[in-house]
């Protein structure tokens, strides 16, 4: 089938390449013109494992193509997905002018009955939107061509994106078209073989689906990290009582993982957006706001444990190795990383960092590149040659089992603050290093 796909960031282009792969015909637009000149020669704005010979495999059987010209966009399919970005307002609500814009375009072009998909993270009652503003163009243009508009959130995770959309846990199709519903039962048929994963429901209840999705996620991290931080004070190790209540099937072992604090693109923002909706419709989400706040809260953590070891005057001229800097593991992306907090508290205290990251150094640089206190390191062991201390932000596979010996002898004040739970505390301390996890009992 063909289809045409606005915007080519992390979802856009993964559900693109997806698609080609399965045999659809997909042509992929932004008006980001150096992104899509990368592409046509095979580079990759982002980084996720496998997306690069997908995109080729693709190119290669021309099934998969990139443009910057919206007519041609529009020209090429009936079938429309809107994949644009949907950032946040300076009052956290989502700004929806790239999804509206992406819209008129379409209703410009249209000639024939469309299919227009929204796939990007947007407000409940934006599918409306998007409708009246096609209405509103055809009405213009003197043309009565019938289309329908349709949700269709994504649920990917970033570092696992092309195995998420390859094999989705369900796809949410919202719409009261039966004609929309069956093309999108065509589109997504190859994903949905085995079992029936497409879950039909109105517009409006897709689009909150998303958001519903997000912040119970979010909820759940926040809420361990609460009682992480209960169990410090009550003198309880929240590892042990992670465990004990993941094995309650009805509570699970996901995303009950406390930590220095949820980022990314996405729970930041939706959460932030969705409370700032309920208080449009005059509701007060006491949850949500919690889950923001201890978010917060929990992102200044290791800096906490930093100044409880050394006491705040103490901290200037400390050399600290830092492992991690991306938001998670797998990812080169640093948006609302707390790596970002814990620097900038100690760069303020008068601490120097030495960095590195398996992926996000280029970010880094990027982001930090003018700051004469962090130095990016090539390697893990490399940053510990003439520090204080290890702290560590994300939870890298090669961060989990290092050479105590070489901390030991390399870590001038022989201390760890582990904001990813990744050691025993008891075996770190025999081995004559302090230690500092989450909710460990200190
Ligand atoms: C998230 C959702 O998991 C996806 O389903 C959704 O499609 C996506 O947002 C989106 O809306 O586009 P993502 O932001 O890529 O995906 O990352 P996650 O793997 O969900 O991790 C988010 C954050 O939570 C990370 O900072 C991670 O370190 C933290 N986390 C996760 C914890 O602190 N504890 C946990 O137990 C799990």
């Amino acid at each position: 089938m063909k289809i045409t796909i606005f915007g080519v960031g992390y979802v856009g282009l993964v559900q693109a390449a997806v698609f080609a792969d399965v045999g659809h015909d997909v042509c992929c637009v932004d008006v980001d013109a150096v992104k899509i000149e990368g592409l046509q020669v095979g580079t990759i704005p982002i980084y996720e494992s496998g997306l690069e010979s997908l995109v080729e495999a693709g190119v290669t059987s021309s099934r998969l193509h990139f443009t910057t010209d919206l007519k041609e966009g529009v020209a090429h399919a009936q079938v429309y997905f809107i994949a644009v970005g949907t950032p946040p307002d300076e009052d956290g609500s989502a700004d929806l002018r790239y999804v509206l814009s992406v819209a008129e375009t379409i209703a410009q072009g249209m000639d024939g009955e469309a299919i227009i998909v929204n796939k990007s993270t947007v407000p409940v009652g934006t599918g409306d939107k998007v409708r009246a503003r096609v209405e509103s163009v055809l009405q213009e243009r003197g043309v009565n061509i019938p289309f329908s508009v349709v949700s269709n959130p994504e649920f990917l995770k970033e570092g696992s994106a092309l195995a998420d959309c390859a094999r989705p846990e369900r796809i949410i199709i919202g719409t009261d078209s039966p004609y929309a519903e069956e093309v999108m039962r065509e589109i997504y048929a190859p994903f949905s073989r085995n079992r029936e994963k497409m879950l039909v429901m109105d517009q409006r209840s897709a689009e909150f689906t998303k958001y519903a999705a997000n912040c119970m996620l979010a909820t759940k991290i926040s809420f361990m990290n609460e009682m992480a931080n209960l169990a410090e004070c009550m003198s309880a190790d929240i590892e042990q009582v992670r465990r004990g209540i993941g094995s309650d099937s009805r509570i699970g072992y996901s995303f009950i993982y406390p930590g220095c604090g949820y980022g990314g693109s996405c729970f930041p923002k939706d959460v932030q957006a969705l409370a700032r909706s309920a208080g449009e419709y005059g509701y007060n989400a006491a949850i949500l706001s919690a889950v923001e706040e201890t978010n917060a809260r929990q992102k200044e953590k290791i800096f906490k444990y930093i100044v409880q070891h050394y006491g705040v005057e103490n901290i200037r001229g400390k050399t600290l190795a830092l492992w991690g800097l991306s938001f998670k593991p797998d990812t080169d992306d640093m948006r609302e990383a707390p790596s970002r907090v814990l620097l900038e508290a100690l760069w303020q205290a008068g601490a120097k960092v030495h960095a590195y990251d398996p992926e996000a150094m280029e970010e880094a640089q990027r982001i930090y590149g003018y700051r004469s206190d962090l130095t990016l390191m090539g390697t893990k062991e490399a940053v510990l040659q003439g520090a204080d201390a290890l702290l560590i932000v994300t939870e890298w596979k090669h961060f989990r089992v290092p050479d105590f010996e070489l901390l030991q002898s390399s870590l001038a004040d022989r201390v760890i603050f582990d904001g990813r739970n990744l050691y025993d505390p008891q075996s770190v301390e025999q081995l004559g290093l302090a230690y500092y996890g989450i909710g460990r009992g200190r």
